[in-house]
């Protein structure tokens, strides 16, 4: 006999988790046409070419990743889901996904000629240690049967992998120019930090409930991932940032946001970086909060939108 199909219930919560984000992740909810970027064009054009071309492909390369957690990331792990609430948090982060990579669309078409747009296009389509990073976690998704493992690889991507790219916007921020481009990285970068501190708690529960050797298997192949998915990213820094200098600092910060990838799913540090090596005016960056964009005003009805900071622990004790 089949069994019923049943409805939804969210006045019977099985993990209060589950609510908890759901709540933060609908309160940020942005988008970015509500972002002023054509405000960032001045600023942009005192710029020389190499940084110029920096920024467009440090964004190429994030644009493919948040195309990989939309299309096959959050689909990956809806089947492994404990609750139904856990569905509807992934249907929710699928869709910022798109959101995500939308918008560096509207930052490529405020910043760059049609022409550039789609060499940038091409280039993350082919770039080999970007394909390399995008083709790893897709296989996990894809061809990996175990549920902790796909869980990994979305903590990977999101609180790791994205960093090399993060790194542009937010040291503009730090020195000043192209805020509002800098300000849709911070709205991306928050949602982040929510989906992989979420995800990452779901990957505890289970890693808990493994017995010992299990857990010691699992370690192993997390941090074998890790050490191959840094070797390549190492490799992706150098290309992207020999040229502006910035090779060294970026390397600090991704190890950094590696450690913060293994803090997120229950596992000790891996690198010495700490948040004092990296610099300093990239963490500024980070820690200013998200400016409160009148956008509904500018056309006369006063509307604000609702003031939101970013994800901490705390937001976890219930
Ligand atoms: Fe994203
Ligand atoms: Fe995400």
């Amino acid at each position: 006999m089949t069994e019923n199909y049943k409805a939804i219930n969210w006045n019977a919560i099985d993990d209060q988790i589950d609510k908890a984000t759901w709540e933060k992740l609908t309160e940020q909810f942005w988008l970015d046409t509500r972002i002023p970027l054509s405000n960032d064009l001045s600023d942009w054009r005192t710029l020389d070419q190499d940084h110029q071309w920096v920024v467009g492909h440090v964004f190429g390369g994030l644009t493919l990743l948040d195309t990989l957690q939309s299309q096959e990331g959050m689909a990956s792990l809806r089947k492994d889901v404990q609750t139904p609430h856990e569905t509807a948090v992934l249907n929710n982060i699928q869709f910022m996904e798109s959101v995500h990579a939308k918008s560096y669309s509207s930052i490529f078409s405020t910043l760059n000629t049609p022409e550039q747009i789609d060499e940038i296009f091409d280039w993350s389509d082919t770039e080999e240690f970007l394909q390399n990073k995008a083709l790893k976690i897709r296989d996990i998704y894809e061809n990996n049967p175990d549920p902790l493992k796909k869980k990994i690889a979305s903590v990977f991507l999101e609180t790791f992998l994205f960093y090399s790219g993060f790194y542009t916007p937010l040291w503009y921020l730090g020195h000043n120019k192209i805020p509002n481009v800098a300000e849709i990285i911070k709205l991306i970068l928050r949602d982040e930090s929510v989906h992989g501190t979420y995800i990452g708690y779901k990957f505890q529960i289970g890693f808990n409930q493994l017995p010992k050797t299990k857990q010691e298997d699992l370690k192993n192949w997390l941090y074998d991932l890790l050490y191959k998915l840094y070797a390549n990213e190492e490799k992706y820094t150098h290309l992207l940032y020999d040229q502006t200098g910035w090779t060294d600092d970026v390397l600090v910060f991704i190890r950094y946001n590696a450690n913060k990838a293994l803090m997120n799913l229950g596992q000790d540090p891996l690198f010495p970086d700490t948040a004092e090596d990296v610099n300093p005016v990239v963490m500024n960056g980070i820690s200013t909060s998200t400016a409160n964009h009148d956008f509904f005003s500018q056309v006369g009805n006063g509307y604000l939108l609702g003031n939101v900071e970013s994800m901490s622990d705390s937001d976890y004790d219930i």
